[in-house]
């Protein structure tokens, strides 16, 4: 579950905080936990540690923001205490007053989060799940009185997620959660989220290296078609992704109320053990524990993952806080290939700011275009639209050194067709030995274009390939001043039909 190495404060190596990806102020962060939307607020809770920056004393931090881009931080909304570290978990809009904490009028705001009971707790080993109740709109909060509300007796029974499942089954309430060392799902309902009535288990299934966590359950329209509607089961796993370490991975199928069953063109054949086959969210190293927003209006599907990886969380360089969120990413369904899958789009401002850089149907063979520096202060947006054509390798090299000796490169290789996301060199990777790395993701190109979009935000790469459809988010800590950009083209001809840089501020 986590790398629990007891790591004093680091030394303020890294400094530079990202501006659109939410930080807690000067503490730990881990797992985004109860994403709501409510009221005109997206509410960001978070696994905190309110005391340190390292993992530990785990609580609900908390955070808000109209726009997921720019965040406010309040105070610890759901503290641990002498029983028990509060665990990830979810909220739901109680609207129904189904628990009796609010009113029909003012229905209370419900979290549903993993007790993790502590020595002398009287169930001492254990993790069950448990309720608080909010009526002040998220502001603060109660432990319920009958806690634990579910307790199978396990102890790696965890990050219950729950929805109001509305079918030809009924009307109640659905939670998902992990048996975590058995790489279940398992599932509940409910009628008033106190009495818990056991449904079905999903599991082991496709990725099984590591313990399974955070687990999310939703329906999505296929294409946009109200008519043709699929269901989305994401399984986090700690280790055993496919960039190692950390990742998330879905499945596509069907919930009847009772049981979901993953379509087979989502399920890998028993006995391949060849990861790329599964379902991933992101093929990067950073993208963890993701899971989608409750209650938000038109049906949007928004999620928001972890962007760290346990192979070395506890150490990343920075001070006083450590970690960050994903940005916040928009989810739908589409067909792909013949097959529904996800396809991932960042939230970012409307209005993306200056331009301040465009290049149109340029042919670059064999050599290096200097693209502009970016403001240090602030958000670069490159979208680039690029016919690979008979080049080997299309490389945009970012923060980089002014002696070339250092970049974070995103390059495609024509000829295997993957997508590489490389930090080898991308500056300060010796804090942790597993760091240093390279990721690649199968990428199609279609009608022979290679379409990126990427955020560069200080400390991270998020690469977005063909609208969506694959993506790969890196953590990076450049030298300060490592700001170059570059285009280049080897083994060929590369036509750019179209390539900007947004400066986001
Ligand atoms: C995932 C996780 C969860 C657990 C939480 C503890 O990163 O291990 O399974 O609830 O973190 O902080």
């Amino acid at each position: 579950m986590t790398d629990t190495t007891t790591h004093t404060a680091a030394p303020a190596e890294h400094t530079v905080r990202p501006a659109l990806h939410y930080t807690a102020n000067s503490t730990w962060l881990n797992d985004p936990n109860g994403l709501v939307f409510y009221q005109g607020l997206y509410h960001l809770f978070y696994q905190n540690n309110p005391f340190d920056n390292v993992w530990g004393n785990m609580s609900w931090g908390h955070a808000t923001s109209k726009d997921l881009l720019h965040w406010n931080e309040h105070p610890v909304a759901i503290p641990c205490d002498e029983q028990e570290d509060v665990f990830s978990g979810s909220i739901v809009v109680d609207n129904g007053n189904t628990t009796g904490f609010g009113s029909p009028e003012n229905p209370a705001l419900v979290a549903i989060y993993t007790s993790a009971f502590k020595e002398g707790s009287g169930y001492e080993g254990t993790q069950a799940q448990s309720l608080a109740f909010s009526t002040d709109a998220g502001m603060t909060w109660q432990k319920y009185a009958g806690n634990p509300v579910l307790n199978r007796g396990s102890a790696h029974f965890r990050d219950p997620k729950v929805f109001r499942y509305q079918g030809s089954a009924g009307s109640f309430w659905v939670m998902v959660a992990v048996e975590a060392q058995h790489q279940q799902v398992v599932l509940y309902r409910s009628a008033d989220l106190k009495d818990w009535e056991y449904l079905s288990t999903f599991g082991p299934a496709n990725a099984t290296g590591g313990e399974w966590e955070c687990p999310d359950l939703f329906p999505l329209p296929v294409d946009g078609n109200p008519d043709h509607v699929k269901w989305v089961l994401v399984v986090n796993i700690n280790p055993g992704a496919v960039a190692g370490g950390s990742g998330g991975q879905y499945f596509v199928g069907h919930f009847d109320g009772v049981q979901f069953t993953a379509d087979s063109d989502s399920l890998v054949a028993d006995g391949n053990t060849n990861l790329r086959h599964c379902l991933w969210l992101d093929w990067g190293r950073d993208y963890y524990a993701a899971v989608s927003f409750s209650n938000v209006p038109d049906n949007r599907r928004i999620m928001i993952g972890w962007m760290n990886n346990w192979d070395y969380a506890n150490s990343l360089p920075t001070f006083p806080w450590r970690s960050s969120m994903s940005l916040a990413r928009e989810i739908e369904l589409a067909t792909i290939d013949g097959l529904p899958r996800l396809v991932q789009r960042p939230v970012l401002p409307a209005d993306l700011g200056p331009t301040i850089y465009t290049m149109e149907d340029q042919e670059i063979r064999d050599s290096r275009v200097a693209l502009p520096h970016a403001d240090p202060a602030s958000v670069q947006v490159i979208d680039a639209d690029i016919l690979p054509g008979s080049a080997g390798t299309t490389t945009l090299s970012l923060l980089g050194a002014a002696d070339g000796n250092a970049a974070t490169l995103v390059s495609f290789d024509a000829v295997t067709q993957q997508l590489t996301l490389d930090r080898r060199r991308s500056g300060n990777t010796a804090f942790h030995e597993k760091f240093a790395s390279a990721e690649s993701a199968p990428v199609t190109l279609e009608d022979g274009v290679l379409r990126l979009r990427v955020i560069i935000d200080h400390g991270s790469v998020e690469v977005f390939a063909q609208g969506g459809k694959v993506v790969l988010t890196d953590l990076v800590f450049p030298e300060p001043g490592n700001l170059r950009t570059q285009l280049s083209v080897e083994g060929g001809t590369a036509i750019v039909r179209k390539l900007t840089v947004s400066a986001v501020s």
